[in-house]
């Protein structure tokens, strides 16, 4: 089976091509490398390079591979970003999807699988969230994904496409140094970033509503979270006219405060974080409940917080050689 991986020379792209064909799958990437990188595509994978705004390429690639399925990663991922430039991301994320979807039932592919996203849900004020969660998006980033969600399962009705929406909770790690994340805007690159530079982690805001005063998430590897994308392919496979929801977590959760300490053990840096003010729109606690994709699909996450600090951080000293200690 031949998957067409949009954005499949991203971070989390690149970790969905290795899991499909280490599965034995075929993958065929189409990236437009704004943030993609061409080393990170297999020599093996085709890529071609390309906006998913443009139709007329999207219809040749699909002419061209024997597509069996698509996995839709290729969009704009910066919160604050969005906030910015919300027509960019309307532009990238939602029209882009349209035109995708288009191409993809005239050319009558069975089945697409989704990347959306846990910012779908806003400020839950939940132990755990489910899929039946309200979504209350608070930025124009998660208002794009979940207008994307709709236009998968609007789609999905109409023509009997297959779809999988997977709701991503906290990505890290990497599963091969070279693999990782070189974005420096989430939590575990950010406290890295202000290690190397011999100054405190921050803290944004220890005043929560939380057990120790600090926001509390959901971490999964992304080595993890690429293996759920094969299940959730094959699943569609299996089951023509599918229509999956699922969060991608694990169900447990872990507080910035507790993140900083076992990155500062992992790292051998021990430097004590400082409090600064709250970020403005993050939410104290955004806990997946895994129970539906287990039920679904079979699948679990297999790698804990400690693989995901080590790997990034193998990733991080690849390209920063004079952060290691010791
Ligand atoms: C985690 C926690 C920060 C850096 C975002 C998007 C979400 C998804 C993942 C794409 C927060 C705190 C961070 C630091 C800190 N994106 N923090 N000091 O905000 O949970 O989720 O990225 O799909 O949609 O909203 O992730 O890694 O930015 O922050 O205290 O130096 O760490 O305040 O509580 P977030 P994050």
């Amino acid at each position: 089976m031949t998957w067409l991986i949009t954005g499949g020379a991203g971070y989390i792209g690149a970790h969905v091509v290795r899991a499909m064909t280490e599965a034995g799958e075929r993958a065929v990437v189409y990236d437009d490398l704004s943030t993609g990188i061409a080393e990170r595509v297999p020599a093996e994978v085709p890529l071609v390079v390309g906006s998913t705004l443009d139709g007329e390429l999207l219809r040749r690639t699909l002419a061209e591979h024997p597509v069996a399925g698509v996995v839709h990663l290729a969009a704009k991922k910066q919160v604050g970003e969005s906030v910015e430039a919300p027509l960019l991301y309307y532009r990238e994320n939602v029209e882009g999807l349209r035109v995708l979807l288009e191409a993809v039932t005239a050319a009558g592919v069975p089945s697409f699988v989704f990347s959306s996203s846990a910012a779908v849900y806003g400020m839950p004020d939940l132990d755990l969230v489910t899929e039946e969660t309200p979504c209350v998006p608070m930025s124009p980033y998660g208002e794009t994904k979940l207008a994307g969600e709709w236009l998968v399962r609007a789609t999905a009705r109409a023509t009997g496409l297959s779809a999988a929406c997977l709701r991503y909770f906290n990505v890290a790690g990497a599963a091969a140094p070279e693999l990782a994340d070189v974005g420096v805007s989430n939590l575990i690159p950010m406290v890295f970033e202000k290690l190397t530079e011999n100054a405190p982690p921050r803290i944004f805001g220890d005043d929560y509503p939380t057990p120790d005063g600090t926001c509390v998430r959901d971490y999964i590897h992304v080595a993890d979270l690429a293996e759920a994308h094969v299940a959730a392919a094959r699943a569609l496979q299996a089951s023509p006219g599918a229509d999956l929801t699922l969060n991608i977590g694990r169900g447990e959760g872990v507080s910035v405060r507790e993140m900083i300490n076992r990155i500062n053990a992992v790292t051998g840096y021990g430097t004590p974080p400082a409090v600064t003010p709250r970020r403005p729109g993050d939410p104290a606690r955004v806990v997946a409940s895994a129970d539906r994709i287990a039920g679904e699909l079979g699948w679990t996450a297999k790698r804990d917080v400690e693989d995901m600090i080590t790997s990034a951080w193998e990733g991080w000293v690849r390209r920063y050689p004079g952060a290691a200690r010791g």
